[in-house]
Parts: C-alpha cells; structure tokens; sequence
C-alpha cells in the first residue's frame, strides 16, 4: 500500500521502495510537511520530526504560543494571512477585498489507480495497482474557498504526481490570481539548482548554481513553454553527480506560461514552486465553480541526475505519452525543410522523395510552404488552401505518389497562427489575439488566432479536417512560431481577459484532442520554431518534438544532453542535415552528424540528390543500422556519460531492459595535439556478463577487430578511446561502439 494514513497522529505516509513522503494534519489544521526523501519506515506518528522553535518577531497562531508561527512551519500548500510571509501557494481576492486565506482539513480519501485530470494532459495508470490517489480537502468557510489537493504516487517508480482544485462557495465573484500546482518546504538549502536555459538555436542547455537566501528560479511569459526556460528544475546536493547523489526533480506537465521556483528563507528551509505564472493570471470563480492546476511531478533520486532522468523518461515515455505511437519504434524521416526551404515543385519534392525511398528511408515530411500565398514566411497561414501550382493533384495526389513509392505521408500545419490579408484575416479580425484599437504586434510577420475562443478551435479543427480527410497522411508536425504578446480576446469582457492565456493552452490541448481522436494512427511532432514547447504537456499529445532548429552536431551535443535531464530520447527529433550547417556554417562528416542524431527520433534534412555516391552508400548503411537498433536507440536506458557543458568530450550510452546490448556514444568536439589517455567508464551494464565491443566506424560498420571484456571491467576501467591519428581524424570526432553478448 503506497499510501498510509495513521488516523490517530492524522499522518499520511506515502511511500514506495524508493521513496517517502510524509505529511500531517497540524493541531491547526493545517497541513504540515514532515519528510520527502528516500524510503524510511512506516510509523504511526513521525511527529519528532515536526519542528516549531519560537522566534522573535514571529506571528503566531495561537495566541501566547510563540513557537507555532505558520511563518517557521513547512506546509504543503501555504496561503496569504496565517503568519506565512513567504511567497504562498495560493493567492486570492475575495468580493470583499479581502486576500486572507486559512485553509484547514476537512477530510481526506484514498483510490487506487490515477483519476484524469479534465481537459489536461496528465500521467496515467493503466492498471489501477500501478499508483494510488490521495485527495486531502481543505477549506476556509469565511473565504467561501475549497482546496482540494491530490497526490498519486507510482508504485515502481521514485515519482509523485501532483495538483490542486481550487473551488468557490461564493457570495459574488473570486478573483484567483496565483493558483500553483505544487509546494514542497525542503528543511534544508543544501542544494544546487539546475535548470534548462537557453535561446532558439540552443535550447536547454544544463545550467547549475548553489541555492541562496532568496528566490531563484525559470519562468516563461510568452504563451509557451519557450526557448529560453523549460518547465523543469532539479535540486541536487552538491557532491551529487550525473551517477550519485541525491536529486529532487520537478516537472510541470504544462505548455504555457510558467513560474518554477526555490525560495530560500533565513532558516535555511526551501520552498519549491511550480504552477502557471501568476503575471497576467486572473481567474474568476462565481459560486460553484472550481480551477484546476496542471499537474507537477516530482521525482526523487539518489542515482544522482542520471537517476532522476531515468525515472522521467520511464514515466513519460509509458504513461505520459498514449496512443498506438508510444510504444513504436519510430519511422525514419527525410523533411524537405532544410533541402527546399519553400523552393519547391512537385518534381523536386518526388526526385528527393524516390532518392529517399531507395535509400531505405521511411517516411516523407513535407513542410511549410504548400498551401496557397506561401513562397515565404510572410503570408498564407489560416486559409489552409492548398497550392495546386506546387502540388498538381493537391495533397491527395501527392500523398498518393508517396504511397506508391512505399513512403509514409507526413505534413507540416502551423494552425495556431494567421498572416495578414489571408481571408481568415480578413473575415475574422476579431479572431486574432489583440486589443481593438491598438496594432496588434507580429512576429515572424504572423499573428496568433485566439485559442482562447472555442469558436476559433472548433473552425481551425473543421478547416483541417477538410484538408486532412483522405489525404493519407500518417504524420503531422505542428508548428508554432512565434511568442504571444498581446494577449487580449475579443471575445470576453474585462473580466475574462486574465484567463485568455491559460484558455489558450486549453484550445491547443482540445485541439490536440481533437485531432487525435479523429486521426488515431497518424504520428504527431509537436514543434515551436525548433524546441519553443518541448514540454510534458504536449508530450501528452505528440510522442515527438522538434528539438530545436540548430541542426549542427556538434550544437547538438549540449541540447539533447539537455534535453535528456527530463525527456526521453524518443521524444527528441534529431535529423542529419547539410554540412556547411545552415545554422553555424560549421563542416562535421556525415558520420558525426549521424552519430549524434541516432540517440533521437532519427531522420535526415537535406537535399539527399545532392549527395555523392560515397554519401549515399554511408546514408543507406544508417538507415539499415537505425533499422537494426532502434529498439534500443530509442527505449533503452539511457545514460549520459560525459558532459559538454564540462569539456570538450561528450558521451552517453542507452542499455537494453535485459542489459545485455548498449550503444555509447563518445564525441571529442576539437582535436588536441599529443593528448594524454582517454578512458570512458561505461554504464547500466550487468557487470558479470561477458560482452564483445565493437567499434563502429563510418556508416556505422564494424572497424577494427572487436573487444571482450567484463561488464564490471567496462565500468570500472573504463573503455580505452585514446585516439588515433589525431592530424588524419580533425576536429568533430565521433565514435559509436556496440556491446553484445560475447560467446563465451
Ligand atoms: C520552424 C520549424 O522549427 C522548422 O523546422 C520549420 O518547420 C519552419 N518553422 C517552417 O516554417
């Protein structure tokens, strides 16, 4: 049983063999946070471990008793009012001007399995005896405000899944203005914080700071996920590293604008944070209504970061992610994107596709520019009309000559966005996120369509609809390509427009729902100008997202590196691209470019016509070798290695479940002169199994003659990868190496 509760200490403990976490009902009523960490025994009281010390210039509770501030109390959902002077969990305006709040226990219950989460993405159980539930209610009559807080904790896994229900008993209209998913009170600030940072072209990259007095943390203000900040952040000790160590991890399983945060206070308790933004947040309850958060997964680890992203990637990739697409290896692409740009004919786009199909590739993606007014990015979005000067016998035809060759269909949409002077422009300004009488502003000359209107949804999904039926495609890449500035409907009064950007989130996930659900079997990738949304939330939607625009390897290093801290190597779209790169310019062979994208969704993004008859020998070989190894590519255990945030060397290595085959990964960016010994320690290995080494040269064949070796041995000592002629290799190296059972 995961989850206890001891009536009489009014303790729950939930708790599996990896972890615990414990709280109680306070003699206030309150709840207060006791433990989170690795697994300890059950008891029926952990009350020792409640701390309340008085302290000078404390608010207490109850009158005369100076120890019991809420100010110096963990909790696990604070509020504004009680003493409390942190940021809380939840805040509110009351009709009567009023921002108090004092949420006591109400009661409790306990089901097995995971109730969904209405109109949001969430993890789920497929058997009930995979988690159980637990809802704690809480309530402050005078305020007329419920809380209903929800916990599951998985049984195999180190992972608690997290929300809150906010509901209004009225009199008149509250205003919600921060509504968090989570709250955790650590005892202790004896972290580091690491967190996803970056920009487009170079998302998530693993940036770590010691933790401070104060508050530090990741937001995104700009409708989606974002480029620049991911919904994640981890808590490390400090000696913890990518293989031990204790880690805490966070998650939001969210698309749009987020806060996730660590406040430190002067006692040195950290409280945890994560939840939709509260900035340009409002949401109005009348009597009756009720708010749902989106739902935060923390995940506990003393298998250092490698640990914690192991546990992520199982949930997920298993019960995250759904559809007849989450447990299939994933086809092998060629997008026309970098090849053509939006240069194309229906005679170029065969000519690539044939070379493709001979070539052993799978599926066929075409991207943007084949719809009408689309020669380049600055019109066409929103009418959805397809350009038969481009395609003759429109998607149909062509879906169809791709079919005959034996290809997969694959199609970009960018259906959150409208250009100007489009007919939807036209019929529809109001349609269009802005504030009438003010210019709307635009971003790569495109406007955003107001999701957050369900008229707008229910025509986008029609207009689609219309072109997807009978068309044959069986994969979609939704696009999206711009931040949301000016988030104002026209559809809403004054008093809706703080929930237009959440409202939006919600139409892309019924949309998303929409089109699932109609189109069962079609494969989605979810994109925002290369990783903008690569998120939980619409991982619950689309398998696979485009990691980022930057297509160079070795940039690829650091953002599926990453990318991996918290999402698994078949959720990341990684293709071969051109070389000079179209991004940096910079020249890697195409065995290093295909070295690195292997340990993704895997595909190629050039114009393959153009390649020597060298080079299609070494792209036939790929294909047949990610053919082969997929399986393992994308589903095995994956382990990162060496960081390229740390050197000038990156590895990892990714382990089948019965551990007996692996494939590492090991890149050396520059070259060095007379360099000293290398040596790679392996991971994950059974270490009493005999494997054989095999190095794989280019085209991923064997080279050289094989090595057998000891698991333990492959750990310990570590794989010799001192180098070769370092004036004959150059820069961008890489070496793959496949271990397999050896004969003994
Ligand atoms: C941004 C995406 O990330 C690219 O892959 C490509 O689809 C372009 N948009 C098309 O406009």
């Amino acid at each position: 049983m995961p989850i206890e509760f001891h009536a009489q200490s009014r303790t729950f403990h939930l708790h599996n063999r990896q972890m615990s976490y414990i709280f109680k009902v306070l003699p206030s009523g309150h709840l207060g946070q006791l433990y989170c960490g690795r697994a300890i025994h059950d008891r029926s009281s952990f009350d020792h471990l409640f701390e309340a010390v008085p302290r000078s210039m404390s608010v207490c509770y109850f009158d005369g008793d100076q120890s019991y501030s809420l100010e110096h109390i963990k909790q696990e959902y604070p509020t504004y009012g009680t003493g409390d002077m942190h940021l809380p969990a939840l805040d509110a305006q009351m009709p009567d001007g009023s921002r108090l709040l004092d949420l006591r226990y109400q009661g409790h219950a306990i089901v097995p399995g995971k109730p969904a989460i209405p109109g949001l993405p969430a993890t789920y159980t497929e058997d009930p005896a995979e988690a159980q539930t637990l809802t704690v209610d809480l309530a402050d009559p005078l305020a007329g405000v419920t809380v209903t807080l929800s916990y599951t904790l998985f049984e195999q896994l180190p992972a608690l899944a997290r929300h809150a229900v906010i509901g209004y008993t009225g009199p008149g209209v509250l205003r919600l203005e921060r509504a968090l998913s989570f709250c955790l009170d650590l005892p202790d600030m004896d972290y580091e914080m690491v967190e996803l940072a970056g920009a487009w072209a170079r998302e998530r990259h693993v940036v770590a700071r010691p933790l401070a007095q104060g508050v530090q943390g990741v937001y995104s203000l700009r409708g989606c996920s974002s480029h620049h900040f991911n919904p994640f952040l981890a808590l490390k000790r400090p000696h913890a590293t990518e293989f031990e160590g204790q880690v805490l991890g966070f998650s939001l399983v969210y698309s749009g604008n987020f806060l996730a945060q660590a406040d430190v206070d002067p006692y040195h308790v950290t409280r945890v944070t994560l939840g939709i933004h509260p900035q340009n947040f409002t949401w109005q309850l009348a009597a009756g209504g009720h708010f749902t958060t989106p739902e935060a997964v923390m995940v506990y680890s003393e298998a250092g970061l490698n640990g914690m992203s192991q546990t992520f990637h199982r949930l997920y990739r298993t019960r995250l992610a759904r559809g007849p697409w989450r447990d299939k290896v994933r086809p092998i692409l060629v997008n026309n994107w970098e090849a053509t740009y939006f240069d194309f004919t229906e005679d170029k786009l065969l000519a690539l596709a044939r070379q493709a199909r001979d070539l052993g590739i799978e599926l066929f993606v075409l991207d943007d520019g084949w719809f009408t007014n689309r020669s380049d990015d600055h019109g066409g979005l929103g009418d959805w009309e397809i350009n038969y000067h481009k395609l003759p016998d429109g998607l149909q035809g062509f879906g169809q000559k791709l079919h005959d060759m034996g290809l997969q269909f694959g199609l970009w949409i960018e259906p959150e966005m409208v250009n100007a002077g489009t007919r939807l422009w036209n019929e529809h300004p109001d349609w269009v996120l802005h504030q009438p009488g003010r210019r709307p502003q635009q971003g790569r000359y495109q406007y955003v369509l107001d999701y957050s209107n369900p008229d707008v949804v229910d025509w986008v999904f029609h207009r689609l609809v219309s072109v997807l039926d009978g068309a044959g495609v069986d994969y979609i890449k939704w696009d999206m390509n711009r931040s949301i500035s000016d988030a104002y409907s026209c559809a809403v009064g004054p008093a809706g427009q703080g929930a237009v950007l959440h409202r939006y989130i919600l139409g892309v996930y019924q949309l998303y729902s929409l089109l699932t659900e109609r189109y069962p079997n079609i494969l989605f990738e979810s994109c925002a100008g290369g990783g903008a949304r690569f998120d939980p939330g619409l991982l619950y939607y689309a398998p696979q997202c485009w990691t980022s625009d930057d297509t160079d390897a070795v940039e690829r290093l650091k953002i599926q590196y990453g990318t991996s801290m918290a999402y698994p190597v078949s959720s990341m779209g990684a293709h071969v691209a051109a070389a000079p790169n179209h991004q940096l310019g910079r020249s890697t062979s195409l065995t290093m470019r295909a070295n690195v994208a292997f340990f993704g969704a895997f595909g190629y993004e050039l114009d393959l016509t153009a390649l020597s008859q060298r080079g299609r020998e070494l792209v036939a070989r790929q294909v047949a070798f990610v053919k082969q190894y997929r399986q393992l590519l994308q589903f095995g255990t994956f382990w990162r290695l060496r960081s390229p945030f740390e050197g000038n060397e990156t590895a990892w290595m990714t382990v089948s479940p019965d551990r007996s085959t692996a494939l590492v990964g090991d890149y050396r960016v520059l070259q060095q002169a007379n360099a000293g010994y290398r040596r790679l320690p392996l991971a994950g290995l059974d270490p009493d199994r005999l494997y054989q080494v095999t190095r794989l040269g280019s085209g991923a064949q064997p080279a050289g003659t094989p090595l057998t070796a000891y698991g333990d041995e492959l750990m310990a000592a570590g794989l010799v990868t001192t180098g070769e002629d370092p004036a004959a290799e150059g820069d961008f190296v890489s070496r793959l190496y496949l271990l397999q059972p050896a004969e003994l």
